[in-house]
């Protein structure tokens, strides 16, 4: 969703500064075109240098004396998509929302016509202070962005609001707001991650799914505007933002949280490893060696059919499954999509997809297979949301 869009980072005279680095890292990463601003203050903590060898396309510190350009706060946001400000200083806030153009930041930021985030970061007194208040509730009316603060411990010492919103946290709500909203206000219900199904208190059968594609698939949700409840196995990926989690570990409890949700929900997205068996007699007291002569028994019983059960319901939602095959890929998945008749099923190798950052998936519906190129567990969440989207609306 970033992918080349051209956005401005501003960078102002915050401690906060070193974060924005790792921030530009990450908006170069996803394919962002960025150029820097910097105020004079800003240099103090961050060299210019520093954003250049980090991919910035130019980094503008002074409206005089730049080779590049004959107006640099004009020339600095022509067709942008975005000029954010992070981290955004009380001074800056303050200079934006009375319209002061005494530098090359405040005067670009009045000199855009692109939309404006700022990402506030300063001391909690200074956050909470009336006159700051006032401007960012000032600058939110005339249509700025604000994103954070966080709250929690302050380079000073004092604990509370101010803190900079993390990198990555700046980027999940950038890619919100660039994401087309194609599942505006649906309830999707995802399941993700590997289920676990004891055998004694300490140990059990569990698989090697990561969650990894089912977590995208939730944020990709999210993005394009979905209520996006994700039951979850045992795996410790960070929740996406905006996204409700019901954490479980056995099948059956994924079943029942299921079972619980699915009538609220419009869309059903079944993505987890779920054991097709769990052990009956599961050991009250750990199984040890030479307690007994004989090897211990296991003795299997069949755990429900969570995507069956859903699509079987009287008002079942539009309902998608995994299948994750070791053979016979396309065959396997379409006599899924007719024995649990659901309407699309993703397809994909064992071998190609479990615990990989990317993926080759086949779309197997009753009548086509489409598949899709290799790419990244994000890329194919964002296909399969325009593929839903389509189906739903
Ligand atoms: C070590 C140090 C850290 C600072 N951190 C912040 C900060 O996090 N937030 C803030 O609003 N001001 C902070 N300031 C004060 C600003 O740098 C100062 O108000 C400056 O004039 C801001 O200029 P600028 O907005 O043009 O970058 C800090 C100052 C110092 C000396």
């Amino acid at each position: 969703m970033l992918s080349g869009q051209k956005i401005v980072l501003g960078v102002t005279g915050s401690i906060a500064a070193y974060k924005s680095c790792e921030l530009l890292r990450l908006l170069t990463k996803k394919g962002a075109v960025c150029s820097v601003i910097m105020t004079e203050s800003a240099q103090r903590f961050v060299t210019p240098l520093t954003f250049k060898a980090l991919g910035a396309k130019e980094v503008i510190t002074s409206d005089w004396n730049d080779p590049e350009h004959t107006i640099p706060h004009i020339d600095a946001t022509r067709d942008a998509a975005l000029f954010l400000v992070a981290p955004a200083t009380a001074n800056i806030l303050a200079k934006a929302a009375q319209g002061i153009a005494d530098d090359v930041m405040s005067a670009a930021i009045l000199a855009r016509r692109c939309p404006v985030a700022f990402a506030p970061a300063m001391n909690i007194n200074m956050w909470q202070n009336q006159a700051t208040q006032r401007n960012v509730k000032q600058l939110m009316q005339d249509g700025a962005i604000i994103l954070g603060p966080a709250a929690g411990e302050q380079a000073c010492g004092d604990m509370g609001s101010g803190r900079m919103l993390e990198p990555t946290e700046i980027i999940e709500l950038l890619e919100g707001a660039f994401s087309p909203r194609v599942l505006d206000r649906c309830r999707v219900l995802i399941t993700a991650g590997p289920t676990f199904e004891p055998i004694d208190p300490v140990r059990g059968i569990t698989n090697l799914s990561s969650g990894k594609q089912g977590f995208a698939i939730a944020k990709a949700c999210a993005l394009a505007g979905a209520e996006v409840t994700l039951v979850a196995g045992r795996t410790h990926l960070k929740t996406p933002a905006g996204v409700r989690r019901i954490d479980v570990t056995t099948a059956y409890e994924m079943y029942r949280a299921v079972m619980n949700e699915v009538s609220r929900h419009e869309v059903f997205i079944s993505v987890a490893a779920v054991a097709d068996w769990r052990i009956a007699n599961p050991a009250t007291h750990k199984i040890k060696k030479g307690y007994t002569s004989d090897t211990p028994e296991l003795i299997f019983e069949e755990n429900p059919d969570i995507l069956a059960s859903v699509a079987s319901l009287e008002n079942a939602p539009y309902c998608v499954g995994f299948a994750a095959e070791t053979d016979n890929l396309i065959d396997n998945a379409r006599a899924k999509v007719y024995r649990k008749r659901v309407p699309l099923i993703v397809a994909n190798l064992v071998q190609d997809a479990l615990g990989q950052d990317s993926n080759t998936v086949v779309f197997v519906e009753r009548d086509q297979a489409t598949p899709l190129a290799r790419a990244s567990k994000e890329q194919i969440a964002q296909a399969l949301v325009a593929k839903i989207a389509q189906e739903v609306n």
